[in-house]
């Protein structure tokens, strides 16, 4: 029988729960009683996962929602961390070491950029960025001690789209791994093993979490490649605290719902403001006019609740300014970082990143002044296209 996403979302891993409480409970202890066994001990203190045994190793509610993101994933396995950082940087860790070389993205989440430009660099492992749009880039950076391709798509800030199917035949044709980060998308919108894609990471802090109350991430691969993550984990020691990973359990059982309404909410936004006179550019590969949209529409079966748009200036400073106003006129849209909640949020990508990209490095990136990154959330999309009419109106 196959089991559709909604019916995953809330059945997957309930093995894990072996109370008889319909909801999970939260096991907020650190460590488990030990079995008398000794053999039964030492099984618990050296297999991956094991949810008995000291929280660093495993959680049964950790299990649970690992196994839902796993089958959502369509991947053997899965493992959740702490933050969506700790499980990019530990997933990379598991797979590199010095003297080897990745082949990135000019755009990624800023942070990942920072751990490709100052971490890993500081440990003898090189890392060439190349244009996304340009699939034929990714193969001309492979050197004989590539070991990884690392994408995101949709790209953080900017919405351009890698080349799944591409990236997953080229990376199987030189015999290495290909790692993306699905975060924009979420697994409803997009499930890259499909397209040959070996290993999906997630900030769960995002759609997965999706209620801004809580930093997960999560790391979904092969059987044995995610028991290397979890030896990195226990070194690294960045395991998701049972109250978060039960706040994740509970949130991730209404992702569908979350995500559909999400996607429809941003397309009706994203044409309001395509049509704007004082919208120079609206980036969303769901529209037509997006440069992608129709390699998009290939790998997505939704576009995610992510658009960015440019404010027109007659000057870069007096972008700048107007894409101040607009954000600080706005009423419901929610100017913090972060994406992915019930609510809606909007940034300015130039001042949040502004302190850790050059010049240079944000023009790589798309991240112009007049930039503004929105996330659509579940609210009514008449509330919030009237935010913006309103909002725009004093620029
Ligand atoms: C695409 C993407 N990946 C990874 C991260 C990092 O996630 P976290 O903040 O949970 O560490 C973020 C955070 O904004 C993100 O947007």
């Amino acid at each position: 029988m196959t089991i559709n996403t909604e019916t995953i979302l809330i059945h997957e891993g309930q093995q894990f729960n072996e109370t008889a409480a319909v909801t999970a409970p939260v096991y907020q202890t650190s460590t488990y009683v030990a079995d008398a066994d000794p053999a039964a001990y030492i099984r618990a203190a050296t297999e991956p996962k094991h949810p008995y045994f000291y929280h660093r190793h495993g959680n049964p509610t950790n299990s649970q929602v690992a196994a839902i993101i796993a089958k959502l994933e369509k991947t053997e396995d899965a493992l959740v961390f702490a933050t969506g950082m700790a499980a990019i940087s530990t997933a990379i860790l598991a797979i590199v070491k010095s003297g080897d070389h990745i082949v990135a993205q000019h755009a990624h989440y800023s942070g990942t950029s920072i751990f490709f430009k100052e971490f890993l660099t500081d440990y003898g492992i090189t890392v060439t960025v190349v244009d996304q749009t340009d699939t034929q880039a990714f193969e001309q950076a492979i050197q004989a001690n590539t070991k990884l391709i690392y994408v995101e798509t949709p790209s953080n800030p900017n919405l351009n789209i890698t080349d799944l199917k591409a990236i997953g035949a080229l990376a199987q044709k030189h015999g290495i791994s290909s790692m993306i980060d699905n975060t924009f998308a979420s697994p409803i919108n997009q499930t890259p093993k499909d397209f040959g894609i070996d290993i999906i990471v997630h900030s769960a802090t995002k759609y997965l979490g999706g209620h801004s109350d809580l930093t997960a991430g999560i790391v979904c691969g092969p059987l044995d490649y995610i028991a290397k993550v979890w030896k990195r984990s226990l070194a690294l020691g960045a395991s998701l605290a049972p109250l978060d990973s039960w706040l994740l359990l509970r949130g991730i059982k209404t992702l569908s719902l979350r995500v559909k309404q999400i996607n429809a909410n941003a397309l009706q936004l994203a044409e309001f403001l395509d049509q704007h006179p004082k919208v120079k550019q609206v980036s969303y590969p769901g529209l037509s006019s997006h440069p992608q949209h129709e390699l998009a529409a290939r790998q997505m079966s939704g576009f995610s609740g992510m658009l960015c748009i440019e404010i027109d200036g007659a000057t870069e400073e007096q972008a700048f300014k107007n894409a101040q106003t607009l954000i600080n006129s706005l009423q419901l849209f929610i100017n913090a970082a972060s994406l992915g909640g019930v609510e809606s949020l909007v940034v300015h990508p130039a001042s949040m990143w502004g302190g850790h990209h050059t010049k240079e490095q944000k023009e790589a990136s798309g991240i112009t002044l007049g930039m503004l990154r929105i996330s659509v959330g579940i609210e009514h999309i008449s509330d919030l296209i009237g935010d913006f009419e309103q909002a725009l109106e004093k620029i």
